[in-house]
């Protein structure tokens, strides 16, 4: 099979250049930190594209497949506009998500929102805007959205979200009866909610699960499908209503260090394909139109992060800290779970590594480590570090933890950058607070 960017560690258009440094995009890395400041993230539209596309092929000989990417990896205006334009659809769990590819101008009928715990409001905004599904997580939720449903006098178009008692994190898999997850129906529930469906404003189309997230594992969506399929079949055939709609999520994995072997996305797309056949066959049903949602895997190879370094510490008989300006606040997947990755220094990318040291953050933090043990030639304050594969959970996951300003986000291609989230600055950190005016006299 061939490959796909989710198998590569870096930016497809990642090279050294004439001047012997890092370039993406056609932009001299070293170049970008001193335009734009650091930390800064960068987008490779080359590589976001190429992502977009290998799904588009992967999955050529199915036409009812349909791409919702997945907004929380990350959700900007540009960065939707990309993906949009490579005729994805887009999932969405927030009003915020839901707004920002609303004010892109992304067809919002191609538009799923998911959530455990949506708010009236959210799903208020969903039926104004006109979202093409929404996918129902639970009782509660099913009534109120009925609720909202009437009171606007629409039908809602919905699916169901299942717990299919699969369950898949990088390196392990488990399949049980019953799955303690907060999201979705357990399947001994879903009669009752179909039951409920049927006399109300909600209109089925079928059924969604998702399974897991960074999954290397092949055979886990097999197993999904295969329950889907049964699953709906069942209830075509009890309830005698037309379901052709599955949602089988995101998922796939990428490559954030040497030793992460992700499958390629053709290799996913043959086997989904695979199993969606045997299983309609077995089960008696019209193929039913899919959807996939993947996050990560479309847009982490894209992103990288440069930093500069600034302090270092060594300490006696032990290991050597080289801190950078950034950390935890723009990348809290490594304190959050140990997540590993790999990173070169942009203005000596290919010389001989000497050292091992561990890269902290700048947050009043011992946690705030972003690499650990990683061999670099010697450093020097000023060098600028430049993380990889952090276009995922990242950015989207960023807090403002120190009042430290979120970094600026940059679009590079063909030799071209372009701002496409501006750095926050010291007046954007306070343009929330409110001192109360008996407060002031005080200070
Ligand atoms: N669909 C649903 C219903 C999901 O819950 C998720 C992710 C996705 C799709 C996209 O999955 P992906 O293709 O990105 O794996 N913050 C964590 C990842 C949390 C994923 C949550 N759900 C991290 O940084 O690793």
């Amino acid at each position: 099979m061939p490959n796909s960017v989710n198998q590569f560690i870096r930016p497809v258009t990642c090279s050294v250049n004439d001047n012997g440094n890092l370039e993406i995009g056609g932009c001299d890395v070293v170049e970008l930190a001193q335009t734009y400041g650091t930390p800064l993230y960068v987008i490779d539209e080359q590589t976001l594209r190429d992502i977009c596309r290998d799904y588009k092929r992967a999955f050529v000989a199915y036409p009812k497949v349909n791409m919702m990417y997945a907004s929380k990896a990350l959700c900007t205006m540009a960065t939707s506009a990309i993906i949009a334009s490579e005729g994805f659809g887009f999932d969405v769990v927030s009003a915020g998500e839901m707004y920002t590819v609303y004010k892109t101008g992304v067809d919002m009928s191609k538009v799923l929102f998911n959530g455990n715990n949506k708010s009236v409001d959210e799903l208020l905004l969903a039926l104004e805007l006109g979202v093409g599904r929404i996918s129902v997580d639970n009782f509660f939720e099913l009534s109120l959205l009925d609720e909202l449903a009437k009171s606007k006098n629409k039908t809602v178009d919905i699916l169901l979200r299942i717990t299919p008692g699969i369950e898949c994190h990088t390196h392990e898999y488990i399949q049980t009866g019953h799955l303690d997850s907060k999201f979705g129906f357990d399947l001994t529930q879903v009669d009752e909610a179909v039951e409920f469906i049927l006399s109300s404003n909600l209109k089925l189309h079928g059924l969604h699960a998702h399974i897991g997230s960074q999954i290397f594992e092949t055979k886990v969506y097999v197993d999904e499908i295969e329950i889907l399929i049964k699953e709906l079949a069942r209830l075509q055939d009890k309830y005698s209503i037309k379901l052709d709609e599955i949602n089988i999520g995101g998922g796939l994995g990428v490559k954030y260090t040497e030793s992460d072997v992700p499958p390629s996305v053709y290799t996913i797309a043959d086997l989904i394909l695979n199993a969606l056949h045997k299983a309609v066959g077995k089960y008696g049903i019209e193929e039913p139109s899919v959807f996939l949602e993947p996050g990560r895997s479309i847009i982490s190879t894209a992103g990288v992060t440069l930093y500069t370094i600034g302090s270092s510490k060594q300490v006696p008989n032990g290991k050597k800290y080289v801190a950078v300006d950034g950390g935890m606040a723009d990348n809290a997947r490594p304190s959050m779970y140990k997540a590993e990755y790999t990173a070169v220094v942009a203005n000596k990318p290919e010389e001989k590594s000497l050292q091992t040291v561990t890269i902290a953050g700048r947050f009043c933090e011992s946690g705030d480590i972003l690499i650990h043990n990683i061999n670099f030639p010697e450093l020097e304050e000023g060098d600028i570090l430049c993380v990889f594969n952090t276009g995922a959970y990242n950015y989207s996951m960023a807090s403002n933890y120190n009042r430290v300003e979120k970094p600026a986000m940059v679009l590079v291609n063909n030799s071209q950058s372009d701002i496409i989230v501006s750095r926050e600055s010291l007046d954007d950190l306070i343009a929330h607070d409110i001192t109360p005016d008996r407060l002031r006299a005080d200070v």
